[in-house]
């Protein structure tokens, strides 16, 4: 059973080749991904726009990995039942969002359908934002790049004493959610994000980059051992 102890690479489909992103999907399966993560980016809520709840459906299709769906978007109530349907396992939104009804009524409603949920937030959001919900999530996301696009710099300064605070706040109280960081997580920066409390690591790039997937999961596993 996978905990907020239990240290997870997941690789992120924005950095896989698209033109065969079943054949991608089998090679993150077979390097030996446990978890996948997907990043729903609107033009709107972000500055690009990649896939929706149908890409979400063909990836389901492919594998029985866990979805980890990233939705950065704004009005993600509105959108929610799509990607529910599509197969998600986990559903994050971010708490800076435009919402129809509000983050408490979006976290109630995916958890009501049996998935896990968890809330996102952007690097120059402070912990506070996150502590009206932190009861009621599985997963708080440490953004360690302004979300977007895939390949940019792990922002150590602005978020690191962020997820420290996070890992304090959760374990004196007694909090079970795991820690996740996503951007510019590499063999370099994955250390530094577990010594500051992550136990999940999103990892594009320096996950689906390399020819040999299995081998760049086996160092990236390594790292945070
Ligand atoms: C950024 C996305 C990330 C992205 C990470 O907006 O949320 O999941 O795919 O990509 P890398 O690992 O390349 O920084
Ligand atoms: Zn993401």
């Amino acid at each position: 059973m996978t905990t907020h102890e239990t240290n997870l690479i997941l690789p992120s489909l924005l950095a896989s080749d698209w033109s065969k992103v079943g054949a991608e999907v089998k090679r993150a399966e077979d390097a030996g991904a446990d978890w996948l993560h997907l990043d729903v980016m609107d033009g709107n809520f972000v500055d690009n726009i990649s896939f929706g709840p149908q890409m979400v459906q063909v990836v389901r299709k492919c594998t029985d990995m866990y979805l980890d769906v990233h939705l950065m978007i704004h009005r993600p109530d509105h959108y929610l039942e799509r990607f529910i349907l599509a197969g998600a396992n986990n559903i994050t939104i971010h708490v800076e969002a435009n919402y129809d009804t509000s983050v408490a009524e979006t976290l109630q409603r995916i958890r009501a359908a049996g998935l896990q949920c968890g809330i996102a937030l952007h690097p120059s959001t402070p912990f506070e934002a996150a502590l009206p919900f932190v009861n009621d999530i599985d997963l708080l996301l440490i953004m360690t790049v302004v979300p977007g696009f895939g390949g940019q710099p792990f922002m150590e300064k602005e978020t690191m004493p962020k997820l420290a605070a996070a890992r304090a706040h959760r374990d004196t109280n007694g909090l079970k959610y795991h820690l996740e960081v996503d951007g510019g997580v590499y063999t370099h920066t994955a250390p530094i994000a577990k010594q500051n409390g992550a136990n999940l690591f999103v990892c594009g790039t320096s996950s689906f980059g390399p020819a040999d997937m299995a081998q760049s999961m086996r160092e990236l596993a390594a790292a945070v051992a």
